[in-house]
C-alpha cells in the first residue's frame, strides 16, 4: 500500500513538472512578437497591447489564469515553446501544416491573409503579382509573408526582424514590395508613416490564426480552447474585435 502511494506521488509529480507553470501558480506564460499592430505592439510604457493581448488575457480571466506576456523575436517563438520557456504563443500566427508538425494549435480565432504593399509611384508598373516576379521583396523573418516573398521574387527576398523595418526598407527603395498580413498592412496604411505607400488589389492567401502550445500539451490546449469558447459565448470576444477593428467579426 505504501509503495503504491509513493508511485502515485512520483507519477503526478512528473506530470506536474512537465507543464509546471500551468498548474503551479495559475500563470500562463505567453510569448509574442510585439511589433505587429494592431495584434501586438508595445505602448509608450513598454507594455504589450493589442487584439491578441486582449484575447489571451480574456481567455486567462475566463479560465482563472493570470497571463504573463513576454516579447521575443518571431522566429524564436516556436523554439521557446518547444523548450518550455513559455506555455503558449499568440502572435497573429498562421496555422500552417509545417508549424502543426512542431506545435499544436488552438481552434482558429482570426481570419487573415497576405497582401502586398508597394510604393505609390510604382502603381502603374506593378499591377499584378505576376509583374513582381523576380523583384526584390521584403518581409518579416520566419513569417508566411517571408515564404511568399521568396516564392514571388524567385529567391530575391529580404527578411527583417520586425515588420516596421520591412516597411521602412520599402520606403527607402531597398525593395519593391512588402508581403505581409493584410490587416497589419491596412493598419499601417492608416498611419502617417505610410505616406507614399499603397496596397496592391490582389489578395494572395486566406489564412487562419491560432494560439500555439507545445506539441502534446493537451491540458493547455484545452484551457485555451475552452476559454475561447467561453469568451465567444459571453460576448467578450465580439467586444475585443469591435474595439480593434471597429467592425463586428
Ligand atoms: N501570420 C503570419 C505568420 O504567421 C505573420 C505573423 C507575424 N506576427 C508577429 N507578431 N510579428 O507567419
Amino acid at each position: 500500500m505504501v509503495k503504491k502511494l509513493h508511485l502515485l506521488c512520483a507519477c503526478s509529480l512528473a506530470a506536474a513538472m512537465c507543464f509546471s507553470s500551468a498548474y503551479a501558480d495559475n500563470v500562463i506564460r505567453v510569448g509574442t512578437e510585439a511589433t505587429y499592430a494592431p495584434f501586438e505592439f508595445m505602448d509608450d510604457e513598454a507594455k504589450p497591447q493589442g487584439y491578441d493581448i486582449d484575447i489571451i488575457t480574456a481567455i486567462g480571466e475566463a479560465m482563472g489564469y493570470e497571463v504573463q506576456v513576454q516579447n521575443m523575436p518571431f522566429d524564436g517563438l516556436i523554439p521557446a515553446l518547444m523548450t518550455s520557456q513559455i506555455d503558449a504563443v499568440i502572435a497573429a500566427m498562421t496555422i500552417t501544416p509545417e508549424r502543426a508538425q512542431r506545435v499544436d494549435f488552438s481552434e482558429p480565432y482570426y481570419k487573415s491573409g497576405l497582401s502586398v504593399l508597394i510604393r505609390e509611384a510604382d502603381k502603374d508598373k506593378y499591377t499584378s503579382l505576376e509583374s513582381l516576379k523576380g523583384q526584390p521583396l521584403c518581409a518579416q523573418i520566419g513569417t508566411t509573408g517571408a515564404m511568399k516573398a521568396d516564392e514571388l521574387s524567385g529567391g530575391n527576398a529580404k527578411s527583417f526582424n520586425t515588420e516596421p523595418e520591412a516597411f521602412m526598407e520599402l520606403k527607402a527603395g531597398g525593395c519593391e514590395g512588402v508581403v505581409n498580413d493584410r490587416p497589419v498592412n491596412l493598419y499601417y496604411l492608416a498611419t502617417a508613416a505610410s505616406e507614399g505607400v499603397v496596397e496592391m488589389s490582389e489578395m494572395i492567401t486566406a489564412e487562419d490564426y491560432g494560439i500555439a502550445v507545445a506539441k502534446g500539451n493537451t491540458e493547455m490546449k484545452q484551457v485555451i480552447d475552452e476559454g475561447l469558447k467561453k469568451i465567444r459565448e459571453n460576448g467578450t470576444f465580439a467586444k475585443i474585435h469591435q474595439k480593434w477593428f471597429s467592425v463586428a467579426e
